[in-house]
């Protein structure tokens, strides 16, 4: 069956059917500034996979900070800064770094997940063969260690997005898509700052103050220390 071209967005492919282009809010470095004129929806060829990587069609996205400042150019040109790094030779930016979807397409080194699978995606991408993450250490500390569209391109704000693997964890069948698709990174920050610091961790019956308790860390930070008690 020949590749179609395009789908219009909401017209969900057939699964596993891959197009050649999508759609994407784009950024542009001719277009920094306020978020609501530096996003444009432009047709984007769909990026090829590597052979760890998965390619998701996007039911909901996740808006987080890192979008804003993606969109300002400030404080980093993120577009620039890839280049400059040879990591990105891409002229734009599709950010987005919260997802729910469904695996259209899997590289030949993936074992974790099939076509057809509805995940959620978390935002931490590393080199899977730098020494560090080969020895088993902590990824976050690794030098390749990058937040999924922001630090890198093809993000969740696009028909597709290009994914590593291991960013793929399954979906809980009672969450809708948009309520899976929001909580993973605020939720992570939230976790790893409340509990990863063994000894210094929440424990049962410890009374917190949460600063900021309406924002997007502070309101999970509220479910994970009523979850610890
Ligand atoms: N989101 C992430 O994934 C992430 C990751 C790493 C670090 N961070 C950092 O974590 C912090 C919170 O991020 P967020 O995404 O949760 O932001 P957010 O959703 O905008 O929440 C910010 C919270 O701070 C409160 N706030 C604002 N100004 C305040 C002030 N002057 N005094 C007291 N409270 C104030 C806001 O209250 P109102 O609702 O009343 O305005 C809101 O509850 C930021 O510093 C961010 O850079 C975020």
């Amino acid at each position: 069956m020949s590749q179609k071209e395009i789908y219009e967005i909401g017209q969900v492919p057939p699964i596993g059917h891959v197009p050649k282009h999508m759609y994407a809010q784009v950024i542009r470095a001719d277009r920094f500034g306020e978020p609501k004129h530096a996003f444009k929806v432009e047709k984007i060829a769909v990026p090829e996979i590597r052979a760890d990587e998965v390619l998701v069609y996007v039911m909901a996205a996740g808006v987080n900070f890192n979008n804003v400042w993606a969109a300002l150019g400030s404080p980093v040109d993120v577009i620039g800064a890839r280049q400059k790094a040879k990591y990105d030779h891409s002229d734009f930016h599709i950010g987005g770094s919260d997802a729910s979807g469904i695996v259209y397409a899997t590289g030949h080194d993936v074992h974790n997940v099939k076509v057809g699978d509805r995940v959620v995606i978390h935002c931490g991408i590393w080199d899977r063969n730098a020494p560090s993450v080969r020895n088993g250490d902590d990824p976050m500390y690794d030098p390749s260690f990058k937040i999924w569209g922001y630090e890198t391109n093809w993000g969740s704000f696009a028909q597709f997005a290009r994914v590593q693997a291991h960013q793929c964890m399954p979906k809980a069948s009672h969450l809708t898509w948009e309520e899976a698709a929001g909580p993973t990174l605020v939720g992570a920050t939230a976790y790893r700052m409340l509990m990863g610091w063994s000894p210094h961790v929440v424990r049962r019956g410890d009374v917190v103050l949460i600063w900021g308790a309406s924002g997007g860390l502070g309101c999970m930070a509220i479910q994970i220390v009523k979850a610890e008690g």
